[in-house]
């Protein structure tokens, strides 16, 4: 039976390909996106359902999600209203129950302690955070406690954190680790399409279950240098 995708965050870029790798793999996908931003979406017109609304509008996520195998979720910390928690508890509690949930962030969540970050990821997460919080465009510790209520719950969830983001063609299915700070990360690059395509890979690998995977592109340097030791 043809697997139902929802792709929460589907306007964006990271969303926009991750409806490409979906349609690749024949799946039927419902995008949710911002009212002003579903003209976005119309290279896509025909081949999905789109469903208009603030991703942390729980009625859009209700009606987004019903009958989805899996739930694809841009985790976004902008403005100062919730937005990742919100979006990312409402998928929580609409999705089919043994429905696969996939959400991404970036490497500055933390898990389990056990991350080791450089100070220039530190700088630019406590400064740069604050600023963007004082000026009200960002949220980063709600994108914070999202990944706590994720990391707390029961379903079947994968948090993919990405590395920094570049344009290009694909390299493949990026590589990963538990813990940023793994020699294998060093190099801090990976291409947007392919962390589209680890998201989207992640649906059908269960190994990923209850997993934070940090991940890099898998011919950066720092990767290639550690597959072939
Ligand atoms: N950018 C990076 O270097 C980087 C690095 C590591 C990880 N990540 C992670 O990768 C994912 C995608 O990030 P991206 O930078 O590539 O962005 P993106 O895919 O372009 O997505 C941005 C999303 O945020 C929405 N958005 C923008 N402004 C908004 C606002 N004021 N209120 C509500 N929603 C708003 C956009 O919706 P509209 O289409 O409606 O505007 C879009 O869905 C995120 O989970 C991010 O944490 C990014």
């Amino acid at each position: 039976m043809t697997k139902k995708v929802c792709i929460v965050g589907a306007s964006g870029k990271l969303g926009r390909y991750m409806i490409q790798h979906a349609i690749d793999r024949g799946y039927e996908v419902v995008g949710v996106c911002r009212q002003g931003s579903v003209g976005k979406l119309d290279d896509f017109k025909g081949s999905i359902t789109v469903v208009a609304g603030k991703t942390n509008d729980r009625a859009v996520i209700r009606e987004a999600v019903a009958g989805c195998d899996a739930v694809l979720v841009v985790l976004v910390p902008w403005g100062v209203q919730q937005y990742s928690s919100g979006t990312a508890q409402a998928v929580m509690d609409f999705a089919k129950p043994d429905a696969r949930l996939i959400f991404s962030c970036g490497w500055h969540i933390a898990r389990d302690g056990r991350d080791v970050y450089s100070w220039k990821l530190k700088a630019l997460v406590s400064i740069g955070g604050r600023i963007a919080r004082w000026l009200r465009l960002v949220e980063l510790d709600d994108q914070v406690e999202a990944c706590r209520r994720i990391f707390a719950s029961d379903r079947r969830w994968t948090l993919v954190r990405g590395s920094d983001l570049t344009e290009g063609e694909s390299q493949g299915l990026p590589v990963w680790s538990r813990h940023v700070g793994d020699p294998m990360l060093a190099s801090n690059i990976t291409r947007r399409i392919d962390f589209a395509l680890f998201m989207v890979a992640a649906i059908e690998n269960d190994e990923l279950i209850h997993e934070a995977p940090a991940i890099v592109s898998r011919l950066a340097p720092s990767a290639m240098a550690c597959t072939f030791q």
